[in-house]
């Protein structure tokens, strides 16, 4: 999704910018821009198509030379791939905005400007934010109560950054639904739509709250709440390693981010598990007395979290004895539901900025539920700040828009939520002891996983030419085998889709020739019988099949059928060692086809918009 860095400094600022914008590449985007003020108090901007590479090498050629100045990576939503409608966008060659977020009042707020005489050179909606601020100032005279007014005049979601060529020593940023953080430097300050795109300059940051109005300039920074007050908020010291944002000797962030999983996991299990049990305090301070009122989780999330939260009904309902239902947040957010008693909201989500998943975290207040517990990557983020509880799942920064150890580490926390819960609903010692036992083997486990890399190396070739496929589990190998299809079509593009194996008869089974390849899951379960008999189904019908199995599930490689051996492992961990080498088979199906990876077509990494 879009991404915007500012700053004002003493020193030149497109470079900073620049840097800024390459370390959001990840976000996903189509087109980028930045504009700065130069020394005559002029604005001079450059746009460009494409990749940021293509905006540096314009600017490189003609260099923009100034000491405030914000740059942007657009993500489409009003008006298609355009350089008229990358930001950053102007009124009257004076002000100066990037945005991100979608404002829905924009076609009203285009006539009224239009009947004042401003003339749109886009089809944004951010144009709308420029001229406003342009005819607000006219009005106010000064360019943060033209902000703020205008901020008021605004239905939908912005987080904003402006620049007006009066003020050439200032930024005034406005937060309402998409997150800001200002970077606090020493005679310099920067703004951002995310941390990582400053960390390479400053580690001290400020989180913007919805509704807050920041006045920036090199030495002071005057924030005001949604009612228009002063207020101070808290400098933050960021923990982020620098090196976030780089490959290593890894050819994508992916590849780096499938072999982190041991460490991630290791790292989330850390200083959380004691005297063979789960302590209630890594979901918060003081979580026991919620968690002891629970009786029933509700999980809402989005796209691999959603699988996530799948997984972890099948955990709560068998063995925490708590009742689950799961639901996709942007479903949720807009139907009326019902809420048993003594429920728990779950939100699942990497970023914890997903519109989706925020917006429903907030419907949740009002409807009753006893509290809110977010498993969240991001500690800055609104899911953490703004819900009752909040488990980190400690994956570290993650780059490469296909999810994969913000999965795994999501799944390791919803097993500790499980015992967490299960204790107060007569979950036995034992029972608590054999669970902890498997988390704490699981690195070693993942470790063993990543080690299959080479054999879905060598199985990535014979999908590459493929336009479909099949991917089949059971029982909570079900949501793993839909996580496996969404890996598969995002950075690969082959068509993928996900069944319960039982389901196959009921209609999926008429797709299967010699042209559909079938990946089964099937690790050494008490459903394994039954799976098997569904791999005999569609082995009748020709088609291809590559089973990832259990070494001890005694499947048989022949001309049809291609058995991949993943390690033996406990069976309630089998779910996140599973998963491994499904994103290995997708990563290496991309690099045959050459897809961009870490930037598939069309997908963002955070979706901040509806
Ligand atoms: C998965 O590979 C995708 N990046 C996507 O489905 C993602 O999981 C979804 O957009 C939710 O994001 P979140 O976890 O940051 O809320």
């Amino acid at each position: 999704m879009c991404g915007i860095v500012g700053a004002t400094s003493e020193r030149r600022v497109s470079d900073i910018l620049l840097e800024g914008l390459k370390r959001l590449e990840y976000r996903g985007y189509d087109s980028a821009g930045l504009a700065i003020i130069d020394k005559n108090q002029k604005l001079q901007i450059t746009r460009r198509i494409g990749k940021v590479q293509e905006l540096a090498n314009a600017i490189e050629a003609s260099p923009l030379d100034g000491t405030t100045g914000i740059a942007h990576t657009r993500w489409a939503t009003h008006g298609g791939v355009t350089e008229a409608n990358a930001h950053p966008h102007l009124s009257d060659n004076e002000i100066a905005v990037v945005h991100n977020g979608i404002i829905e009042n924009h076609e009203t707020l285009r006539e009224q400007l239009q009947a004042l005489g401003y003339v749109f050179n886009s089809q944004t909606d951010t144009e709308v934010i420029a001229h406003l601020i342009h005819h607000e100032r006219k009005t106010h005279g000064d360019l943060l109560t033209a902000v703020k007014a205008t901020a008021r005049q605004l239905e939908g979601a912005y987080g904003a950054v402006v620049m007006d060529t009066r003020n050439p020593e200032r930024l005034v940023v406005a937060r309402s639904g998409s997150p800001l953080v200002i970077g606090v430097g020493i005679g310099e300050n920067f703004v951002a739509s995310d941390q990582l795109a400053l960390l390479p300059i400053t580690r001290k940051f400020i989180y913007l709250e919805e509704g807050d109005v920041a006045d920036i300039n090199r030495t002071n920074i005057s924030i005001f709440d949604q009612n228009d007050q002063p207020v101070e908020r808290q400098v933050v010291e960021s923990e982020s390693s620098y090196d976030a944002g780089g490959k290593g000797q890894y050819r994508h962030y992916m590849l780096k981010e499938i072999y982190e999983q041991p460490i991630a996991v290791r790292n989330t299990l850390e200083g959380r598990i004691a005297n063979d049990t789960v302590l209630d305090d890594a979901f918060g301070k003081g979580a026991s007395e919620l968690l002891k009122t629970i009786k029933h989780v509700k999980i809402i999330a989005c796209g691999t979290s959603y699988h996530a939260g799948m997984v972890a009904s099948y955990w709560l309902e068998s063995l925490a004895n708590v009742s689950c239902s799961v639901e996709i947040a942007s479903e949720f957010r807009y139907r009326k539901s019902y809420v048993r008693p003594s429920s728990l909201l779950v939100t699942i989500s990497q970023s914890g900025e997903t519109a989706d998943t925020l917006a429903a975290l907030r419907l949740s207040k009002e409807l009753g539920y006893n509290g809110s517990l977010t498993i969240c990557n991001v500690a800055t983020s609104s899911m953490v700040r703004e819900s009752d509880l909040a488990f980190m799942t400690r994956a570290g920064t993650e780059i490469g828009v296909a999810s994969t150890k913000a999965f795994t580490t999501q799944l390791t926390g919803l097993l500790m939520l499980t015992v967490a819960l299960g204790k107060y609903q007569g979950m036995s010692k034992q029972q608590q002891s054999a669970i902890v036992s498997a988390l704490q083997t699981l690195p070693t486990k993942l470790e063993e996983s990543v080690s299959l890399a080479d054999e879905l190396e060598k199985l990535a070739h014979e999908f590459a030419n493929k336009e479909h496929s099949i991917f089949l589990g059971r029982g909570n190998q079900y949501p793993i085998a839909m996580e496996g299809a969404l890996k598969l079509k995002e950075i690969s593009y082959i068509h993928a889709e996900a069944y319960a194996s039982g389901e196959l008869k009921h209609g999926p089974l008429a797709l299967i020739d010699d042209d559909m390849p079938v990946i089964v899951v099937a690790p050494n379960n008490e459903l394994l019988e039954k799976l098997k008999s569904n791999v005999e189904e569609v082995r009748a019908r020709g088609s291809l099949m590559y089973v990832f199995a259990d070494k001890n599930a005694q499947f048989k490689n022949d001309d049809t059928l291609n058995v991949l051996n993943v390690c033996h492992c406990d069976e309630i961990i089998a779910p996140i060692v599973y998963t491994v080498p499904l994103q290995l088979l997708s990563y290496y199906v991309a690099l045959v086809k050459g897809t961009d990876v870490d930037q598939p077509r069309n997908l963002a990494k955070s979706v901040t918009v509806e």
